[in-house]
């Protein structure tokens, strides 16, 4: 029997994954500087943590800045930075109120020091929170993560010196365990909007089974309304792994 619309909607993600695009377009619009959107922009990141939660969400991943963003005019790229280094810390007591654990995926290394000083800050802060994870991709690139992981793996085989044999039975549970992150679920929902159907070097590890879930909205207009129709849509999803639909729905076991 197919599972009821009922029962379909109360089937909520734990890790929703967002691409924020559209904040340049959004600026545009309104006849303002690409940077105007940007922070018009990072308002939604409290917003969208906060009706996550709301939602009954636990993890939510949101794409900030790609390992490829480093090839915007330097203008936009330090004044992403400085918006970054400035607010994050002002989250910290709202964090802290909300149970929000702050997170990251991505080299900070290659962060302004003032950034790094934020994201460290604001991690220590919110560090006892359980309710959430807002978990922020910073210089982050899902190619760059599994070569992140390929390296940590090779060092890891040679320093124990494993056989050949060994190497052919590495499954995909152990290469994971190599990948620069800890606490991270896999991706249920990815949501991307701006209108563009790709995912930009997100999340390329995690998503593997993810539902997709493209919206016009620009990032800026995203609403409380937009992520519930991005969760209604999820609930009616079929997941099936591989499966059949009829082993899905318990017609077939085997
Ligand atoms: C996404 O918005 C934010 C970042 C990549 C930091 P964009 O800046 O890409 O907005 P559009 O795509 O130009 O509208
Ligand atoms: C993806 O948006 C990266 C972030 C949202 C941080 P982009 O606007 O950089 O993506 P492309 O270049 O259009 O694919
Ligand atoms: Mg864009």
């Amino acid at each position: 029997m197919r599972s009821s619309v009922s029962e379909a909607s109360v089937r909520t993600p734990q890790h929703v994954a967002i691409i924020m695009d559209g904040n340049g377009r959004w600026a545009k619009q309104q006849g303002k500087v690409r940077m105007e959107g940007h922070r018009q922009g990072s308002s939604r990141v409290r917003d969208v943590v906060e009706w996550a939660l709301d939602a009954g969400v636990k993890q939510v991943s949101l794409y900030a800045f790609s390992t490829e963003n480093w090839k915007r005019p330097k203008l936009e790229v330090t004044a992403l930075m400085t918006l970054l280094a400035t607010l994050l810390p002002l989250e910290i007591s709202r964090m802290n109120e909300k149970g929000a654990r702050l997170l990251t995926l991505g080299d900070l290394s290659k962060l302004p020091w003032l950034a790094r000083k934020a994201i460290q800050k604001t991690k220590h802060g919110t560090a006892q929170n359980k309710k959430i994870d807002l978990i922020l991709c910073l210089n982050y690139g899902g190619q760059q993560e599994i070569v992140d992981g390929v390296q940590d793996f090779c060092r890891a085989w040679h320093a124990q010196g494993c056989s050949e044999d060994q190497l052919n039975m590495l499954s995909v549970d152990q290469f994971a365990s190599y990948l620069p992150r800890k606490d991270v679920l896999p991706v249920d929902l990815l949501i991307r909007t701006g209108g563009e159907r790709r995912i930009s070097n997100f999340h390329l590890w995690d998503a593997a089974y993810a539902e997709l879930y493209f919206t016009d909205c620009l990032w800026p207009d995203f609403s409380r309304e937009d992520l519930q129709l991005a969760l209604d849509d999820f609930a009616g999803r079929e997941r099936r792994f591989g499966q059949t639909s009829e082993q899905v729905q318990g017609m077939e076991s085997e």
